[in-house]
């Protein structure tokens, strides 16, 4: 029989003394809200949960109906369990803090409710992410301000994400490998489907936005320019592409069978320190990279040693297979 997710978390802390009981309720609440946002994304038009609202969120992105509602559904499940000193999503300027008759706790979650929000109304692949931080001591046992947010991605004790595309799948570190879960959707029971994820070395599978080529630094020109030289090029082989604009689902991918997946930072003033954000994507899948044997990095160093200056704050990313992201980061070292 498969293990659940609660088994898992139980049999690591015995293992390993790494999951204390509060954070494995922080997880599998996260978790049970993942499910209720699957129900309301597998409802689409039938539930009214299609289209955008009239608002916009603090990245300047009008946002999607289902960008809200998953947002409050991680608040909500969240805020009253005890186990946290605040949460900050990509949705809200700042940190929410836990309403004051709700006891708090030592961790800090951080999270991307709704990825991929351009493919919510064409029915692709879509998820959550997630990190978790413990509050730092000199400040445990008050509210969590923006600053107890800004540690860097290392410091994160659990990372993952759902997505929901064909399957509903849970991905999940603490720290030790990655596992993967499949959402039972007969017995809502999240089972473990995947023991240990390794990332391949090598790929021949590339995904970056083309259409963006004319804005790209030469060193991200140079990698791609090579890879679609393909067999006769300097790599030796021919390279496949993918993009699907949702972040969860390229990496997702390359998790499970390799590939180099590219946010590059670019010329564009708004790109300039990159599109993605570094405390609600970045970090957590460069988390859950790293763990399954992969690299990630911004183009001038780890993503995980970066140390934040905001919480929205921006990065370059460029991660997946070692070989590969370490050949790109090469050229972007002789470039400088
Ligand atoms: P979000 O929906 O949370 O704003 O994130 C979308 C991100 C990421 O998931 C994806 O890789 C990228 O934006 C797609 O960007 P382009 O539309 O520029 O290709
Ligand atoms: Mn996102
Ligand atoms: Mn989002």
């Amino acid at each position: 029989m498969k293990k659940n997710l609660t088994q898992y978390l139980i049999e690591q802390e015995r293992q390993n003394q790494n999951v204390p009981t509060e954070l494995r309720l922080l997880i599998e609440t996260i978790a049970r809200t993942c499910k209720a946002i699957a129900q309301a994304v597998n409802k689409g038009a039938l539930g009214n949960v299609l289209g955008s609202q009239d608002t916009e969120n603090v990245q300047g992105e009008i946002q999607k109906k289902l960008d809200v509602i998953s947002n409050q559904m991680l608040l909500d499940a969240n805020e009253w369990i005890g186990c946290l000193a605040g949460m900050a999503s990509e949705e809200m300027e700042l940190p929410h803090p836990i309403p004051a008759h709700y006891p708090t706790g030592d961790y800090l979650l951080l999270f991307d409710p709704l990825d991929g929000s351009s493919n919510i109304d064409v029915n692709v692949s879509i998820g959550t992410i997630f990190s978790i931080l413990r509050q730092p001591e000199n400040a445990k046992g008050r509210a969590a301000n923006e600053q107890d947010f800004l540690q860097a991605g290392t410091q994160q004790v659990a990372a993952g994400y759902a997505v929901y595309g064909p399957q509903t799948m849970l991905i999940l570190s603490i720290g030790q490998g990655v596992v993967g879960f499949t959402l039972d959707r007969e017995t809502g029971s999240w089972l473990l489907t995947q023991e240990n994820i390794r990332i391949p070395e090598e790929t021949q599978e590339f995904a970056i936005n083309m259409s963006n080529m004319r804005h790209w630094e030469a060193p991200v020109k140079r990698y791609i320019d090579e890879c679609l030289a393909g067999k006769e090029g300097p790599l030796g082989k021919n390279y496949n592409t993918r993009w699907i604009a949702s972040m969860v689902a390229d990496v997702h991918r390359i998790l499970n069978r390799g590939g180099i997946f590219m946010y590059p930072r670019d010329h564009r003033e708004s790109v300039r320190h990159g599109k993605l954000r570094l405390m609600y994507e970045a970090n957590p899948m460069s988390f859950l990279v790293e763990q399954a044997g992969g690299a990630s990095v911004d183009g001038s160093q780890r993503i995980l040693d970066l140390q934040p200056e905001h919480l929205h704050q921006r990065t370059g990313v460029i991660l997946g297979s070692k070989k590969e992201v370490e050949r790109l980061q090469q050229y972007h070292q002789a470039a400088n």
